[in-house]
């Protein structure tokens, strides 16, 4: 009796938080990701190797969020990383703009990252930004955009 009332009221807290259905759509944006950096952020292993690197604490995934839509967008060039999975441009599978707002609001706030939301205005202006940009982005690239 006691255990089912604490569990409606759970049930009833996180259904009327905003934040809850953001975040369900962000984990469900995020499964593609999930192939190489895996559902915990951390990178899938496999072996001694891994697909993807951890995208906790990263400064991409928690600096300028036009930088992470970038990489998003556009896929980075492969230039002998030690990863097995490659970066690639995954724009098809983000053509609306609000789902790529939750994705990258998610990724920015799980993992134990807690950096700012990305509003579905700010997913238009980066998919703007980028248009004309055809190939991936170079870590060198990056670093410049990043100062
Ligand atoms: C097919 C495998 C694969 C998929 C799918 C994939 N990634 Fe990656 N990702 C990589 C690899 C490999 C790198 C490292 C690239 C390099 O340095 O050569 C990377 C790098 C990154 C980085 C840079 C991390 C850092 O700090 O260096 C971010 C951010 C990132 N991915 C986010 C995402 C997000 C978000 C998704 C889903 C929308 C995604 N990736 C899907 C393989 C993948």
């Amino acid at each position: 009796m006691i255990k089912n009332t604490l569990k409606s009221i759970l049930v009833m807290g996180l259904t009327t938080s905003s934040l809850w259905a953001g975040a369900e759509a962000g984990k469900s944006a995020y499964v593609t990701c999930s192939a190489c950096h895996s559902a915990d952020g951390q990178g899938l292993a496999i072996g001694d190797k891994k697909m993807a690197p951890s995208l906790t604490a990263s400064s991409i995934v928690n600096g300028d969020p036009s930088l992470l839509a970038l990489v998003i967008l556009k896929g980075i060039k492969s230039e002998g990383s030690n990863y097995m999975g490659m970066m690639a441009p995954l724009e098809a599978v983000y053509q609306d703009d609000a789902k790529f707002a939750d994705l990258l609001t998610y990724v920015r706030s799980s993992f134990g990252n807690k950096s700012a939301a990305v509003t579905v205005e700010q997913a238009t202006q980066f998919r703007a930004k980028w248009a004309d940009r055809k190939t991936p982005v170079s870590r060198v690239e990056l670093e410049k955009l990043a100062k």
